[in-house]
């Protein structure tokens, strides 16, 4: 019996990237996902191929700054597949300009995917959750996305690294929120080295720039460097720390942070 039997997940920002690929590990594990983004013909085509080949799972249009399409997916989830156990706010976005370089409008926009859409994902759905728990070992868990960004200062995007600065203490503050009302709801968090992703691919433009070269090939390389471990990081190392996380094996995890970074911060 997979990990995720008889669980529903709703995973944010899962048309491609860490999302998607914890989208199918989920569903893999027993999981019936329900995948949101902005990216409507992405999100649709990843739902199709994981639905009936791999497991249960469905695309639903949802920009996370928005509290409507928040609700919207939240109870269609709910009417759908009877009930919402995990919620994983995984949609972000990383804009590599320095703190002289950025517009106010590229900084607006981190704020408003990065925290507002975290915020409203963990409001949202925490009524959903909580009634789920009430019959499951270890209850409800959220898995947030923050970033090794989150842990320590960023050289490529400083404005990034403090809206993820935010997800970190948030998961913390949430934590004890639901603990304390003994809601069964466990908040959890991820903080990736460099994966290889569209967004992995733009950290390599953005330490380009923030090197002063246009040398995209060597500011990668410069990147694999600052990783012990001697490669960057895939989708599924992070997926797997996702599943761990949104899995009773985490039953006694609350506002705990795993650091997934090929032993990045370890230095
Ligand atoms: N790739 C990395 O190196 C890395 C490192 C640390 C943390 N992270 C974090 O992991 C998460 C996933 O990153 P990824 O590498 O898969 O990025 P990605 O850019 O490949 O995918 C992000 C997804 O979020 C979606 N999205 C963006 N704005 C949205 C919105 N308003 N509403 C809904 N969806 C939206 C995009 O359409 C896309 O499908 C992000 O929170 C990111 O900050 C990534």
């Amino acid at each position: 019996m997979g990990k995720l039997e008889g669980r529903v997940a709703l995973i944010s920002g899962a048309a491609r990237g860490i999302g998607a690929q914890a989208a199918r590990r989920m569903a893999d594990e027993g999981a019936k996902v329900v995948i949101g983004d902005v990216r409507d013909d992405l999100g649709r085509k990843t739902a199709e191929e994981i639905d009936g080949g791999r497991g249960v799972c469905r695309f639903s249009h949802l920009d996370v700054t928005d509290p409507e399409n928040w609700q919207a997916v939240v109870d269609e989830a709910v009417e759908v597949y009877g009930r919402l156990d995990i919620l994983v706010n995984n949609a972000g976005v990383f804009i590599g300009r320095s703190l002289e370089e950025i517009s106010f409008d590229e900084w607006k926009t981190l704020v408003d995917v990065n925290l507002t859409g975290t915020f409203l994902g963990t409001r949202i759905a925490a009524p959903a959750l909580r009634e789920a728990a009430k019959d499951t070992p270890h209850g409800s868990a959220i898995v947030n996305l923050s970033s090794i960004a989150g842990l320590v200062g960023s050289m490529v995007d400083p404005l990034y690294s403090m809206t993820k600065g935010g997800v970190t203490t948030f998961t913390k503050s949430v934590a004890l929120y639901f603990g304390k009302r003994g809601d069964r709801i466990r908040v959890n968090q991820i903080h990736p080295g460099v994966i290889e992703t569209d967004m992995g691919d733009q950290t390599y433009t953005a330490r380009a720039r923030a090197l002063g070269t246009n040398d995209v090939d060597a500011a990668k390389q410069a990147s694999l460097n600052m990783h012990p471990i001697g490669r960057h990081g895939t989708a599924d190392d992070i997926a797997s720390g996702i599943v761990f996380l949104a899995s009773d094996d985490a039953g006694f995890m609350t506002g705990s942070s795993l650091v997934v970074d090929g032993g990045l911060t370890a230095q």
